[in-house]
Formats: structure tokens, sequence, C-alpha cells
């Protein structure tokens, strides 16, 4: 076979594939590892849910392809939440794209708006899957730094201005647990008129904020659906991680170049798992606040054992490391396992994510051995 084309060598090691392996390898060595490395939704959605998928895998109707680009009444379900939820009219034809989990579009985004040799900008911290979809276009990566000292607010001034394809952001924010900072959103759609970039906002913790908090979807600010996207995901709202499913909302152009992709790489989603996400979004939402709620108690338990921590949503905690320790000796030493802030971007290093979607006991058990660690 000639050698792997120069998109395939591009590709950066994919951080949690490397550190899932990182943490099997240690766990069968020495006492029981406790894992709070990895964002994984503890609890599954609500059995109407379920209960939707069984029926519509029954019907006879289910098992062929699905429409090109899924369920119009899928479509619709979501853009009904848009407005009901976060005040945002959505043209469910023009304006949505069903897309299998958000992770796709989070690459897609980068082949359908750079071109080689183009920029895009990511948040410094970042979601660590983030590199791939400029490293695949040949695009460059640039950074806008996230400053912890105004809630991680972008610092656009700090941010490249030439060549700008695209700049990636996300509130509430993977890692930094920040709900969106006043005008962070604003900020953007300036930058975006100032550059041409397209914004592409990362929205999967939207409905998971606390203290009171609303979400607050970037397409409510004025300007937004001029030159940006939004991903929503059914992962962390409902629990359904693995039934992957997420939506690509707003700019009417850039939906359509998912779509296209989407056209020419897959047909569809299964109807059933369709018609179960219909009934999550349409059908009592108590489940969404039940696991808010859940992950906000724990958020003071972590505070209440460990100190003060910065967390307005997510179920993550993003802290820096006591000078001289690093998540190695945490895993090894102590036998918990966290995601290195390294993986999160140039700013991560000395940095750890901790996650929320854990059991309590779970918790408990990491939070014991964190406050000996750190003592
Ligand atoms: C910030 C962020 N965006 C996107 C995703 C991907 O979510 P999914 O592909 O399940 O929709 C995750 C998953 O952990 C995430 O943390």
């Amino acid at each position: 076979m000639r050698r792997r084309p120069a998109r395939i060598e591009r590709l950066p090691q994919q951080y949690f594939g490397g550190l899932l392996a990182w943490v099997t390898e240690h766990a069968l060595e020495g006492e029981p590892l406790v894992d709070l490395g990895r964002g994984n939704p503890e609890t599954g959605p609500p059995a109407h849910v379920v209960d939707a998928l069984d029926e519509a895998a029954g019907l006879e109707t289910a098992h062929g392809y699905a429409p090109f680009r899924s369920l119009p009444k899928l479509r619709a379900a979501l853009a009904e939440r848009y407005r009901s939820r976060y005040g945002v009219q959505l043209d469910p034809d023009a304006e949505v794209a069903v897309v299998p989990g958000t992770k796709t579009p989070i690459v897609e985004l980068s082949l359908a708006l750079a071109d080689e040799g183009e920029t895009i900008v990511l948040p410094d911290p970042y979601y660590p899957d983030y590199p791939s979809g400029p490293a695949l276009a040949g695009a460059r990566t640039g950074m806008v730094p996230l400053d912890p000292t105004a809630g991680w607010s972008p610092d656009f001034a700090a941010a490249p201005r030439d060549d700008v394809a695209a700049v990636y952001l996300n509130y509430p924010s993977n890692p930094c647990a920040a709900a969106v900072p006043d005008g962070a959103f604003e900020a953007a759609v300036e930058y975006a008129h100032e550059t041409g970039a397209a914004v592409v906002h990362d929205f999967a913790y939207g409905d998971l904020v606390f203290d009171g908090r609303k979400p607050t979807s970037f397409l409510a600010t004025p300007g937004a659906r001029e030159v940006g996207v939004e991903m929503f995901s059914m992962s962390k709202s409902y629990g359904m991680a693995g039934w992957r499913v997420g939506f690509v909302v707003g700019n009417a152009e850039i939906v359509e170049r998912i779509n296209l992709l989407n056209d020419h790489c897959r047909v569809g989603i299964f109807r059933p798992i369709q018609e179960a996400c219909i009934a999550a979004l349409t059908g009592p939402q108590n489940s969404v606040a039940e696991r808010r709620d859940t992950y906000q108690r724990r958020r003071d338990r972590v505070i209440e054992v460990l100190g003060p921590q910065t967390c307005e949503g997510t179920f993550y905690i993003w802290m820096k490391l006591p000078e001289g320790l690093t998540a190695g000796d945490l895993l090894t030493e102590h036998r918990v396992a966290v995601a290195p802030g390294e993986g999160f971007g140039p700013s991560g290093k000395g940095w750890i994510r901790l996650s929320l979607a854990v059991s309590d006991e779970t918790l408990e058990l990491g939070l014991e051995r964190l406050a000996r660690a750190f003592s």
C-alpha cells in the first residue's frame, strides 16, 4: 500500500482515545481506580424516550433508509425547542441540519468553512476534538485566549486577523465550566464582521447551567445568524450520548454545506432513533432539570471538599494542580484518573479536568483521594 495521505498524517492524537487507553492500562494494577476523567453521562434518558424507540422499532416501516435530511418533524421539534427555550426562531427546513452527534460537525464544519492554508481560530483552552477539523482541512489553527480573570471570556484583541475562516466557541465551556460571559457572543459577531470569519458555537452543554442561570444560545445574539451556526446535542441534556444525534442550526448557507457533506457521506439516521429524539424534545422536560440539579449538587460537594472552584455549568471542574503534582501522580499514586489539562490547549498545562458525571459514591471516593493528594 502507498504511504498515508498527508491529511491522515496531519491528524493529531485522539485525546480521549489516548486517555482511555492510559487509564485502562493503569486500571489493571494496584488498588481499584476511581475514574473522574471521562465526560460520559452516567444516567440515560427518561423511560418515555426508550419506549418511543421500542415502539418505532416494532413498525415494519422502521428499517429502510431514512430520509437523507431526516424526518421533517424532528427538525420541527428542534426548531420549537429553540423558540420556546432559547427565544430563537429557526426555519426547520433551511436552518436545521440533523447530524450523527455533534462530534461529527465539529470536524465537518472545518471542512465546510476553510480552504487549505486558511486559519481556524480555537478557544484556548478548547475541547480536545477541535484541532482535528483544521488538520483534515489543511487549515492552520490560531487561538483566541480565554481570560480566567474575566469569566473565561474570549480575548479577541489577541486573536489572529488574517485569513480567518472560522472561530469556534463553546459556552457553557468544556473544560472551563463557565457560562457565557457578558458580551462574549456580541464580541464574536463583531470579530466575524471584522475578519470575515464564520462563528461556530458549540452548545453541547446548553441546558446544564447552574444557580438559576438561563441557557443562552449564540443565535439569540443580534447578527449571529448572519455569521454563524450553533451545534446542539442530545447527549448531555438527555443522557443520550450513545444514540449519536445532534443538530447544526443557524446560518442557512452553512447548514446547507453540512447537509451536502452528509448527503455524500451518510444516509439519514435510524428512524426509531429520530422518533425517540422527538419524544425527548417534545415530551416532559423534568429529567433535564433533574440532571442539571444533580450536577449542581455535586459541584457544591466538590467545593465543600476541595475549596472554591468556578463552575457555572457543564459537569466538569477545571482546576489548577498544586505545584509539583501531575495527573500522572494522581493516577499512579493516588488512584484517581482525571483528564490532564495538556490536551485542552497550550494554556492547559498544570490544570486538570474532573468529571461530575459519575455516581455520588464514585465522586465521594474520588474527592477523598484528591483531598489527601492535595494536602
Ligand atoms: C464541548 C463538547 N462538544 C461536543 C461534544 C460531542 O458531543 P456529541 O458528539 O455526543 O454530540 C462533547 C462531548 O463530550 C463536548 O464536551
